[in-house]
């Protein structure tokens, strides 16, 4: 079974009540359940923080040892050098997803720091991105 982590950065926490207009009005935790049921073939998990060095510590210590890290670095997506150096280490593919499409919004949000490095990307699809990225997976 392939063991695939999502991890998602600051305020991801807040999904479901954070600007639904952007963001969409379903949590996490629901998503992710239903995601978990219809990819039983998986090994799932999700970690959330909205501490960029909790972020960091997370990807070392997932990126030996799993099948795939779908990523959501939320706002660190644009700032930080931290986040893209780990993925760099690591050896985990990362596919780098967000909910909204960045490129439609502020120009600060068109700059990504993990892209680079990752496999691949997917954004603007809200919720549904990140099932996507799983399905990159599948082989
Ligand atoms: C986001 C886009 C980021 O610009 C923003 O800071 C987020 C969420 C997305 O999933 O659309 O927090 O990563």
């Amino acid at each position: 079974m392939k063991k695939i982590i999502i991890i998602n950065g600051p305020n991801l926490n807040l999904l479901g009540k954070r600007e639904p207009g952007i963001y969409g009005s379903k949590s996490f935790d629901d998503f992710f359940k239903d995601l978990t049921v219809k990819y039983n073939s998986f090994e799932l998990s999700h970690f959330q923080s909205n501490i960029e060095g909790e972020l960091i510590d997370k990807i070392q210590e997932v990126g030996f040892s799993y099948d795939g890290i779908i990523l959501n670095a939320a706002a660190y997506t644009h700032t930080s050098v931290g986040i893209g150096d780990a993925i760099k280490a690591i050896e985990a593919p990362v596919i780098e997803v967000h909910i909204s499409n960045t490129y439609s919004r502020e120009e600060f949000r068109h700059q990504s720091y993990i892209s680079a490095n990752a496999k691949g990307v997917i954004l603007g699809f809200g919720l549904q991105s990140y099932e996507l990225a799983l399905q990159s997976f599948i082989s």
